[in-house]
Protein backbone atom coordinates (compact mmCIF):
# COMPACT_ATOMS: atom_id res chain seq x y z
CA UNK A 1 0.00 0.00 0.00
CA UNK A 2 2.92 2.73 1.31
CA UNK A 3 5.02 1.22 -2.08
CA UNK A 4 1.70 2.04 -4.39
CA UNK A 5 1.14 5.72 -2.45
CA UNK A 6 4.86 6.44 -2.68
CA UNK A 7 4.64 5.77 -6.47
CA UNK A 8 1.78 7.78 -7.23
CA UNK A 9 3.44 10.64 -5.10
CA UNK A 10 6.48 10.76 -8.11
CA UNK A 11 3.92 10.29 -10.75
CA UNK A 12 1.84 14.06 -9.40
CA UNK A 13 4.86 15.66 -8.66
CA UNK A 14 6.20 15.01 -11.83
CA UNK A 15 2.47 15.88 -13.68
CA UNK A 16 2.86 18.91 -11.80
CA UNK A 17 6.46 20.03 -12.88
CA UNK A 18 5.85 19.31 -16.57
CA UNK A 19 2.55 21.62 -16.67
CA UNK A 20 4.55 24.17 -14.71
CA UNK A 21 7.43 24.52 -18.26
CA UNK A 22 4.25 23.80 -20.15
CA UNK A 23 2.68 26.65 -18.87
CA UNK A 24 6.22 28.64 -18.25
CA UNK A 25 6.88 28.10 -22.15
CA UNK A 26 3.17 28.64 -23.16
CA UNK A 27 3.90 32.48 -21.56
CA UNK A 28 7.37 32.24 -23.01
CA UNK A 29 8.53 33.18 -19.59
CA UNK A 30 12.21 32.97 -21.21
CA UNK A 31 11.47 34.52 -24.72
CA UNK A 32 12.00 32.93 -27.75
CA UNK A 33 14.71 32.84 -30.49
CA UNK A 34 14.96 36.01 -33.03
CA UNK A 35 13.13 34.66 -36.12
CA UNK A 36 16.37 33.63 -38.59
CA UNK A 37 17.08 36.13 -41.26
CA UNK A 38 15.80 35.05 -45.06
CA UNK A 39 18.42 33.49 -47.04
CA UNK A 40 18.80 35.06 -50.04
CA UNK A 41 20.00 33.13 -53.14
CA UNK A 42 23.49 33.14 -54.27
CA UNK A 43 23.52 35.74 -56.96
CA UNK A 44 24.83 34.25 -60.59
CA UNK A 45 27.80 36.29 -61.20
CA UNK A 46 29.46 34.12 -58.37
CA UNK A 47 28.92 30.66 -59.80
CA UNK A 48 28.66 31.95 -63.53
CA UNK A 49 31.80 29.66 -64.57
CA UNK A 50 32.50 32.23 -68.01
CA UNK A 51 36.09 33.97 -68.74
CA UNK A 52 36.57 37.35 -67.98
CA UNK A 53 36.97 37.77 -72.13
CA UNK A 54 35.42 36.03 -75.34
CA UNK A 55 38.30 35.47 -77.65
CA UNK A 56 38.91 35.09 -81.54
CA UNK A 57 38.58 31.33 -81.12
CA UNK A 58 35.49 31.51 -78.73
CA UNK A 59 33.85 33.83 -81.39
CA UNK A 60 34.27 31.28 -84.17
CA UNK A 61 33.02 28.40 -82.52
CA UNK A 62 30.07 30.66 -81.60
CA UNK A 63 30.05 31.96 -84.80
CA UNK A 64 29.99 35.32 -84.03
CA UNK A 65 30.35 38.65 -86.02
CA UNK A 66 34.50 38.44 -86.77
CA UNK A 67 34.41 41.46 -89.31
CA UNK A 68 37.03 43.08 -86.58
CA UNK A 69 39.52 40.10 -87.86
CA UNK A 70 38.76 40.75 -91.34
CA UNK A 71 42.45 42.16 -91.52
CA UNK A 72 42.74 41.97 -95.91
CA UNK A 73 38.74 43.76 -95.74
CA UNK A 74 41.08 47.10 -95.28
CA UNK A 75 44.19 46.02 -95.14
CA UNK A 76 46.31 45.60 -98.75
CA UNK A 77 47.66 42.21 -98.61
CA UNK A 78 51.23 44.18 -100.42
CA UNK A 79 51.14 47.05 -98.48
CA UNK A 80 52.27 45.93 -94.40
CA UNK A 81 50.33 48.98 -92.62
CA UNK A 82 53.04 51.46 -91.07
CA UNK A 83 53.15 52.73 -87.83
CA UNK A 84 53.04 56.28 -86.85
CA UNK A 85 54.62 58.22 -83.63
CA UNK A 86 53.63 61.97 -81.98
CA UNK A 87 56.28 63.60 -81.40
CA UNK A 88 56.43 62.03 -78.12
CA UNK A 89 57.43 58.64 -79.96
CA UNK A 90 54.17 57.20 -78.77
CA UNK A 91 52.94 54.81 -81.50
CA UNK A 92 49.37 56.73 -82.78
CA UNK A 93 46.35 54.20 -82.84
CA UNK A 94 44.19 54.89 -86.16
CA UNK A 95 40.45 55.59 -85.59
CA UNK A 96 39.63 52.65 -87.38
CA UNK A 97 41.59 50.27 -84.12
CA UNK A 98 40.60 52.36 -81.42
CA UNK A 99 39.02 49.32 -79.89
CA UNK A 100 42.36 48.56 -79.59
CA UNK A 101 43.93 50.53 -76.50
CA UNK A 102 47.33 49.68 -75.54
CA UNK A 103 49.02 49.16 -72.01
CA UNK A 104 51.08 45.90 -72.21
CA UNK A 105 53.32 46.18 -69.17
CA UNK A 106 53.67 48.63 -66.94
CA UNK A 107 55.94 50.85 -69.18
CA UNK A 108 53.98 50.41 -72.46
CA UNK A 109 57.17 48.29 -73.31
CA UNK A 110 55.32 46.23 -75.31
CA UNK A 111 52.70 48.46 -77.23
CA UNK A 112 54.30 48.30 -81.05
CA UNK A 113 51.75 45.98 -83.21
CA UNK A 114 54.41 43.71 -84.88
CA UNK A 115 55.96 42.57 -81.41
CA UNK A 116 53.13 40.10 -81.95
CA UNK A 117 51.16 40.59 -85.39
CA UNK A 118 53.10 39.38 -88.27
CA UNK A 119 53.45 42.68 -90.65
CA UNK A 120 52.84 40.16 -94.04
CA UNK A 121 50.49 38.39 -92.51
CA UNK A 122 48.58 40.21 -90.95
CA UNK A 123 46.01 37.32 -90.22
CA UNK A 124 49.03 35.82 -88.18
CA UNK A 125 51.01 36.12 -84.74
CA UNK A 126 54.39 35.70 -84.48
CA UNK A 127 57.11 34.77 -81.84
CA UNK A 128 60.33 35.95 -80.68
CA UNK A 129 61.56 32.49 -82.12
CA UNK A 130 59.90 32.56 -85.45
CA UNK A 131 57.18 30.75 -84.98
CA UNK A 132 53.79 31.81 -87.34
CA UNK A 133 50.69 31.04 -85.70
CA UNK A 134 47.06 31.77 -86.26
CA UNK A 135 45.62 34.99 -84.22
CA UNK A 136 43.37 31.76 -82.73
CA UNK A 137 45.93 30.06 -81.36
CA UNK A 138 48.28 32.59 -79.47
CA UNK A 139 49.03 30.80 -76.25
CA UNK A 140 52.63 30.43 -77.87
CA UNK A 141 52.82 34.03 -78.98
CA UNK A 142 52.64 34.84 -75.10
CA UNK A 143 54.54 31.84 -73.96
CA UNK A 144 56.96 33.02 -76.03
CA UNK A 145 58.30 36.30 -73.95
CA UNK A 146 56.65 35.03 -70.94
CA UNK A 147 58.81 31.61 -70.33
CA UNK A 148 58.13 31.12 -66.62
CA UNK A 149 53.89 31.97 -66.81
CA UNK A 150 53.71 29.44 -69.53
CA UNK A 151 55.23 27.00 -67.87
CA UNK A 152 52.73 27.30 -65.26
CA UNK A 153 50.44 27.62 -67.29
CA UNK A 154 51.42 24.12 -69.06
CA UNK A 155 51.36 22.29 -65.70
CA UNK A 156 48.38 24.25 -64.73
CA UNK A 157 49.76 26.22 -61.78
CA UNK A 158 48.67 29.35 -63.83
CA UNK A 159 45.05 30.45 -65.21
CA UNK A 160 42.05 27.78 -65.34
CA UNK A 161 42.19 23.93 -65.68
CA UNK A 162 39.04 21.83 -65.98
CA UNK A 163 37.34 18.94 -68.23
CA UNK A 164 38.77 15.41 -67.48
CA UNK A 165 41.67 14.45 -64.87
CA UNK A 166 40.83 10.58 -67.06
CA UNK A 167 41.72 11.35 -70.31
CA UNK A 168 40.18 7.84 -71.13
CA UNK A 169 36.79 9.85 -70.32
CA UNK A 170 37.77 13.46 -71.93
CA UNK A 171 39.90 16.12 -72.71
CA UNK A 172 41.20 18.48 -70.21
CA UNK A 173 40.44 22.03 -71.11
CA UNK A 174 43.05 24.61 -70.29
CA UNK A 175 42.10 27.82 -70.79
CA UNK A 176 43.80 30.18 -73.20
CA UNK A 177 45.79 33.58 -72.17
CA UNK A 178 43.65 35.68 -74.06
CA UNK A 179 40.51 33.98 -72.20
CA UNK A 180 41.92 36.48 -69.14
CA UNK A 181 44.13 38.80 -70.29
CA UNK A 182 43.14 41.11 -73.12
CA UNK A 183 46.30 40.92 -75.27
CA UNK A 184 46.39 44.62 -75.81
CA UNK A 185 45.63 45.47 -71.81
CA UNK A 186 46.37 42.78 -70.47
CA UNK A 187 46.55 43.70 -66.64
CA UNK A 188 43.96 41.44 -65.24
CA UNK A 189 40.69 43.65 -64.44
CA UNK A 190 40.62 43.57 -60.50
CA UNK A 191 37.12 41.99 -59.47
CA UNK A 192 35.16 41.95 -56.05
CA UNK A 193 35.20 38.91 -54.19
CA UNK A 194 32.42 36.41 -53.61
CA UNK A 195 30.13 36.99 -50.19
CA UNK A 196 31.02 34.63 -47.41
CA UNK A 197 29.23 31.65 -46.39
CA UNK A 198 25.76 32.46 -45.47
CA UNK A 199 25.61 33.21 -41.49
CA UNK A 200 22.69 31.02 -40.42
CA UNK A 201 22.09 33.50 -37.00
CA UNK A 202 24.08 36.60 -38.29
CA UNK A 203 23.31 38.36 -35.17
CA UNK A 204 25.54 36.37 -33.37
CA UNK A 205 28.22 37.06 -35.57
CA UNK A 206 27.17 40.34 -37.08
CA UNK A 207 28.41 41.34 -40.70
CA UNK A 208 27.84 45.00 -41.17
CA UNK A 209 25.24 45.26 -44.08
CA UNK A 210 27.49 46.55 -46.57
CA UNK A 211 29.44 43.69 -46.47
CA UNK A 212 26.09 41.03 -47.00
CA UNK A 213 25.43 39.72 -49.84
CA UNK A 214 27.43 41.70 -52.58
C1 LIG B 1 37.67 48.37 -90.67
C2 LIG B 1 38.89 48.38 -91.40
C3 LIG B 1 40.08 47.68 -90.77
C4 LIG B 1 40.17 46.37 -90.34
C5 LIG B 1 39.10 45.29 -90.37
C6 LIG B 1 41.52 46.20 -89.89
N1 LIG B 1 42.23 47.38 -90.00
FE1 LIG B 1 44.14 47.74 -89.40
N2 LIG B 1 44.02 49.68 -89.97
C7 LIG B 1 42.94 50.24 -90.63
C8 LIG B 1 43.27 51.62 -91.00
C9 LIG B 1 42.37 52.59 -91.76
C10 LIG B 1 44.59 51.86 -90.55
C11 LIG B 1 45.45 53.13 -90.70
C12 LIG B 1 45.98 53.28 -92.11
C13 LIG B 1 46.94 52.20 -92.49
O1 LIG B 1 48.02 52.10 -91.89
O2 LIG B 1 46.61 51.40 -93.40
C14 LIG B 1 45.03 50.62 -89.90
C15 LIG B 1 46.27 50.46 -89.30
C16 LIG B 1 46.73 49.28 -88.77
C17 LIG B 1 48.01 49.10 -88.12
C18 LIG B 1 49.04 50.19 -87.87
C19 LIG B 1 48.75 50.91 -86.53
C20 LIG B 1 47.66 51.94 -86.62
O3 LIG B 1 46.69 51.89 -85.86
O4 LIG B 1 47.75 52.86 -87.49
C21 LIG B 1 48.10 47.77 -87.76
C22 LIG B 1 49.24 47.10 -87.01
C23 LIG B 1 46.87 47.13 -88.18
N3 LIG B 1 46.05 48.06 -88.79
C24 LIG B 1 46.60 45.79 -87.98
C25 LIG B 1 45.39 45.17 -88.28
C26 LIG B 1 45.11 43.77 -88.03
C27 LIG B 1 46.10 42.79 -87.43
C28 LIG B 1 43.83 43.55 -88.44
C29 LIG B 1 43.04 42.23 -88.38
C30 LIG B 1 43.10 41.50 -87.12
C31 LIG B 1 43.31 44.81 -88.93
N4 LIG B 1 44.28 45.78 -88.84
C32 LIG B 1 42.01 45.00 -89.38
C33 LIG B 1 41.74 49.63 -90.88
C34 LIG B 1 41.40 48.31 -90.55
C1 LIG C 1 51.13 41.30 -77.18
C2 LIG C 1 50.80 40.97 -78.53
C3 LIG C 1 50.00 41.99 -79.33
C4 LIG C 1 50.28 43.32 -79.58
C5 LIG C 1 51.50 44.12 -79.13
C6 LIG C 1 49.21 43.81 -80.42
N1 LIG C 1 48.29 42.81 -80.65
FE1 LIG C 1 46.56 42.97 -81.69
N2 LIG C 1 46.01 41.08 -81.11
C7 LIG C 1 46.83 40.19 -80.46
C8 LIG C 1 46.12 38.94 -80.26
C9 LIG C 1 46.67 37.69 -79.59
C10 LIG C 1 44.84 39.11 -80.82
C11 LIG C 1 43.69 38.09 -80.81
C12 LIG C 1 42.94 38.26 -79.50
C13 LIG C 1 41.84 37.26 -79.18
O1 LIG C 1 41.97 36.05 -79.47
O2 LIG C 1 40.84 37.71 -78.61
C14 LIG C 1 44.81 40.47 -81.38
C15 LIG C 1 43.73 41.05 -82.03
C16 LIG C 1 43.80 42.22 -82.75
C17 LIG C 1 42.74 42.75 -83.59
C18 LIG C 1 41.38 42.12 -83.85
C19 LIG C 1 40.46 42.21 -82.67
C20 LIG C 1 40.38 43.52 -81.96
O3 LIG C 1 40.77 43.55 -80.77
O4 LIG C 1 39.97 44.54 -82.55
C21 LIG C 1 43.19 43.93 -84.12
C22 LIG C 1 42.46 44.86 -85.08
C23 LIG C 1 44.52 44.15 -83.60
N3 LIG C 1 44.86 43.10 -82.76
C24 LIG C 1 45.30 45.25 -83.91
C25 LIG C 1 46.47 45.60 -83.22
C26 LIG C 1 47.15 46.87 -83.36
C27 LIG C 1 46.73 48.01 -84.30
C28 LIG C 1 48.22 46.85 -82.52
C29 LIG C 1 49.22 47.95 -82.25
C30 LIG C 1 48.66 49.23 -81.87
C31 LIG C 1 48.21 45.54 -81.85
N4 LIG C 1 47.13 44.83 -82.29
C32 LIG C 1 49.14 45.11 -80.91
C33 LIG C 1 48.11 40.44 -80.00
C34 LIG C 1 48.74 41.68 -80.00
C1 LIG D 1 57.25 40.48 -77.41
C2 LIG D 1 57.18 40.00 -76.05
C3 LIG D 1 55.80 39.85 -75.41
C4 LIG D 1 54.72 39.14 -75.89
C5 LIG D 1 54.61 38.39 -77.22
C6 LIG D 1 53.72 39.20 -74.87
N1 LIG D 1 54.15 39.94 -73.80
FE1 LIG D 1 53.13 40.33 -72.07
N2 LIG D 1 54.61 41.57 -71.45
C7 LIG D 1 55.80 41.82 -72.14
C8 LIG D 1 56.55 42.85 -71.43
C9 LIG D 1 57.91 43.40 -71.87
C10 LIG D 1 55.78 43.20 -70.29
C11 LIG D 1 56.11 44.25 -69.25
C12 LIG D 1 56.82 43.68 -68.09
C13 LIG D 1 57.01 44.75 -67.04
O1 LIG D 1 56.44 45.83 -67.14
O2 LIG D 1 57.74 44.45 -66.09
C14 LIG D 1 54.57 42.35 -70.32
C15 LIG D 1 53.59 42.38 -69.35
C16 LIG D 1 52.50 41.51 -69.33
C17 LIG D 1 51.55 41.39 -68.23
C18 LIG D 1 51.56 42.15 -66.93
C19 LIG D 1 50.72 43.37 -67.10
C20 LIG D 1 50.73 44.31 -65.91
O3 LIG D 1 50.33 45.46 -66.14
O4 LIG D 1 51.13 43.91 -64.81
C21 LIG D 1 50.64 40.43 -68.60
C22 LIG D 1 49.45 39.95 -67.79
C23 LIG D 1 51.01 39.98 -69.93
N3 LIG D 1 52.14 40.64 -70.34
C24 LIG D 1 50.30 39.03 -70.64
C25 LIG D 1 50.56 38.68 -71.96
C26 LIG D 1 49.70 37.86 -72.79
C27 LIG D 1 48.39 37.26 -72.35
C28 LIG D 1 50.32 37.74 -74.00
C29 LIG D 1 49.81 37.03 -75.25
C30 LIG D 1 48.59 37.58 -75.86
C31 LIG D 1 51.57 38.48 -73.93
N4 LIG D 1 51.67 39.04 -72.68
C32 LIG D 1 52.49 38.57 -74.98
C33 LIG D 1 56.21 41.19 -73.31
C34 LIG D 1 55.42 40.37 -74.09
C1 LIG E 1 41.82 31.79 -66.00
C2 LIG E 1 42.43 33.10 -66.16
C3 LIG E 1 43.87 33.23 -66.59
C4 LIG E 1 44.51 32.60 -67.63
C5 LIG E 1 43.95 31.53 -68.59
C6 LIG E 1 45.85 33.13 -67.67
N1 LIG E 1 46.02 34.07 -66.68
FE1 LIG E 1 47.64 35.23 -66.34
N2 LIG E 1 46.80 35.99 -64.68
C7 LIG E 1 45.51 35.74 -64.25
C8 LIG E 1 45.28 36.41 -62.98
C9 LIG E 1 43.99 36.37 -62.18
C10 LIG E 1 46.50 37.07 -62.67
C11 LIG E 1 46.81 37.85 -61.42
C12 LIG E 1 46.45 39.26 -61.56
C13 LIG E 1 46.80 40.05 -60.32
O1 LIG E 1 47.42 39.51 -59.37
O2 LIG E 1 46.49 41.22 -60.34
C14 LIG E 1 47.42 36.82 -63.77
C15 LIG E 1 48.71 37.35 -63.85
C16 LIG E 1 49.52 37.23 -64.96
C17 LIG E 1 50.78 37.94 -65.19
C18 LIG E 1 51.37 38.98 -64.25
C19 LIG E 1 52.55 38.49 -63.52
C20 LIG E 1 52.21 37.39 -62.55
O3 LIG E 1 52.64 36.22 -62.80
O4 LIG E 1 51.52 37.65 -61.53
C21 LIG E 1 51.30 37.51 -66.38
C22 LIG E 1 52.61 37.95 -67.04
C23 LIG E 1 50.36 36.55 -66.92
N3 LIG E 1 49.29 36.41 -66.04
C24 LIG E 1 50.51 35.91 -68.14
C25 LIG E 1 49.69 34.86 -68.58
C26 LIG E 1 50.01 34.03 -69.71
C27 LIG E 1 51.24 34.17 -70.57
C28 LIG E 1 48.97 33.13 -69.84
C29 LIG E 1 48.83 31.98 -70.83
C30 LIG E 1 49.98 31.08 -70.94
C31 LIG E 1 48.01 33.42 -68.77
N4 LIG E 1 48.49 34.47 -68.03
C32 LIG E 1 46.82 32.76 -68.58
C33 LIG E 1 44.57 34.98 -64.92
C34 LIG E 1 44.82 34.16 -65.99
Amino acid sequence: MTFRNGNSTVLLGMAGVFLALAAAFGLNLWGRPAPLSPMLPVESWVTNTATVRTNYADLIRMKADLSDFDCYVCHDKKKPPQLRFDTNHDLIIDEAHKDVVMGHGRHNRNNLCFNCHDEANLELVQTRDGRELKLSESTGLCGSCHGPTYRDWDAGAHGRTSGYWNRELGPIDRKPCVSCHNPHSPAFPSRKPAPGPHPLRPDAHPVPPEERNH
